[in-house]
């Protein structure tokens, strides 16, 4: 039995959105742009670096009282992700009554915006920062606007006015969703598979073409489990931040997708005495916050990874599958012993990270197999040491986040043992603080390394 389906339905201001007839590959950007005509909504870079794409997507809580929004790169995502959940983006802000949101309110009473390409991002980064924290330091602003990239005002006055804006009343900061949640309740996605006749697993689809392309996204891990069995060359889909790209830039259009953002038991920790179980779904955000008391290094790593954007919907899995050289999680998890749950079929087996790789890319999964956890030992050891780092830099493990973000006499010994130069020691959160020419002198550089960097990861065209 295999149900054609070419719709992705989500909840956009008070609707039901149904797309139908899209590219399993099409990505939120796209689909804003060329078919709602909803402009508002940049494309700068397509590659989750500059933040003018930012748009808040939303999931219904458990008890369908409330919804969490996360700020993510709608370059990146793909629009069958959405399926069952909801999109806001710059234009949701306009009140009913026509008033602006007091971020807007704020950009234009602090001059925050000059030629404007980078607002509309900038303004959803911090209406959704102001979802969570009701009174932001700068800091905490800072940090939520280190995914966004402004040209030409400087940050001072963009940071002024997220301060700004947190004074007003927190009615008025707080995404109206009345209208929307009995939406969400009635497109939520089934949470149980589907059985066909004969007792077997039929894999929820999003979209299914007769010609055989799809994008399903099951709802357990032995849905997800038996898919992959039986299509083992279908492409895992996570957080998207590598396979985005890959679409955006090498033009990569994988027949089967698998998309694991649905799997309940992968979005979960588990905690026992000794360890943490992060399920493979569980994003970066998340991990950071779990992480932020046990191991404060290990988390101030975490703070540095890309950008909140990138960190709503990335990985440690994807990181680890993904396997670059330069990937920032690896070090970490190695130096404390971490170990990973594979599973193939029904088949579970558990692989300390160190033994993972064999080779630049390369690892041990079999066909059909995936990485359904990661585990992590309870905090009985606190952070990673510097010597910690030191043995990951000897394996020649150590990525650049990580250098950055090591005691400054663990840089000293990073860069003597390597020959390396002064790490990229200015983030853009940083030069947020620092604000003017130099800031944004320093934001070129990150910009540069960056796009640097991808270039290396991506495989030629
Ligand atoms: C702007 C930007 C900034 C970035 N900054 C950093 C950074 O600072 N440090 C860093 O290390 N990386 C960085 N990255 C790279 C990327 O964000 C990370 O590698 C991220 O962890 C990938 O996770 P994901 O969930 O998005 O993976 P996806 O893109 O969904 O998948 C990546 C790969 O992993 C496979 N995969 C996913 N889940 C599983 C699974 N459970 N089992 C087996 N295979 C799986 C996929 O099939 C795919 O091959 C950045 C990327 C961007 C675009
Ligand atoms: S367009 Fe630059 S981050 Fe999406
Ligand atoms: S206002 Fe021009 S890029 Fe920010």
């Amino acid at each position: 039995m295999s149900e054609v389906t070419n719709t992705v339905r989500f909840v956009l201001d008070g609707r039901i959105v149904e797309a139908r007839g899209v590219r399993r590959t099409t990505t939120v950007l796209d689909y804003l742009r060329e078919h709602l005509h909803r402009t508002g909504t940049k494309e700068g870079c397509a590659e989750g670096d500059c933040g003018a794409c930012v748009v808040l997507v939303g999931e219904l809580s458990e008890d369908g009282e409330r919804v969490h929004y996360v700020p993510v790169n709608s370059c990146l995502q793909l629009l069958p992700t959405l399926d069952g959940k909801s999109l806001k983006t710059v234009e949701s802000l306009q009140r009913a009554d026509g008033c602006l949101h007091p971020v807007q309110e704020a950009m234009v009473a602090c001059h925050g915006s000059q030629c404007g390409f980078c607002t509309p991002g900038i303004v959803m980064s911090l209406a959704g920062l102001l979802q969570t924290v009701r009174q932001p330091g700068r800091a905490e602003v800072n940090d939520a606007l280190s995914g966004n990239l402004c040209r030409c005002t400087g940050y001072r006055p963009i940071v002024d006015a997220a301060l700004q804006a947190a004074q007003a009343p927190a009615e008025t900061l707080r995404i109206d969703d009345a209208a929307d949640r009995p939406l969400l309740r009635q497109i939520r996605r089934a949470s149980e598979p589907l059985y066909g006749l004969e007792g077997d697993i039929v894999t929820q689809p999003v979209l299914r073409t007769r010609k055989g392309s799809e994008f399903v996204s099951p709802a357990t891990v032995d849905e997800l489990a038996d898919y992959l069995l039986k299509n083992p060359e279908a492409t895992l889909l996570a957080g998207s931040t590598e396979i985005g790209l890959k679409v955006n830039k090498n033009f990569e259009r994988p027949e089967r997708i698998a998309y694991v953002g649905q799997v309940a038991e992968l979005r979960r920790v588990q905690a026992d005495a000794r360890s943490w179980r992060i399920g493979a779904a569980v994003p970066l955000a998340e991990v950071q916050t779990l992480l932020a008391e046990a191991y404060p290094d290990f988390a101030e790593v975490l703070r540095r990874f890309g950008s909140p954007p990138i960190r709503s919907t990335a990985t440690l899995a994807g990181n680890i599958a993904n396997g670059s050289p330069i990937g920032d999680s690896m070090p970490c998890l190695m130096a404390l012993d971490a170990t990973l749950l594979l599973r193939r079929g029904t088949q579970t087996r558990e692989l300390p990270l160190t033994q993972f790789y064999t080779g630049q890319k390369r690892n041990v999964l079999q066909s059909g197999e995936f990485i359904e956890a990661v585990r992590l030992p309870a905090a009985a050891r606190r952070g990673v040491s510097r010597a910690q780092g030191q043995q990951a830099l000897r394996a020649g493990h150590l990525g650049h986040t990580v250098r950055t973000a090591l005691p400054a006499r663990g840089r000293a010994l990073c860069r003597g043992a390597r020959g390396l130069q002064r790490p990229g020691a200015v983030t853009r959160a940083g030069a947020a603080d620092r604000g003017g020419a130099r800031g944004s002198r320093a934001r070129g550089r990150d910009g540069r390394r960056a796009r640097r960097r991808r270039g290396r990861e991506l495989p030629a065209a």
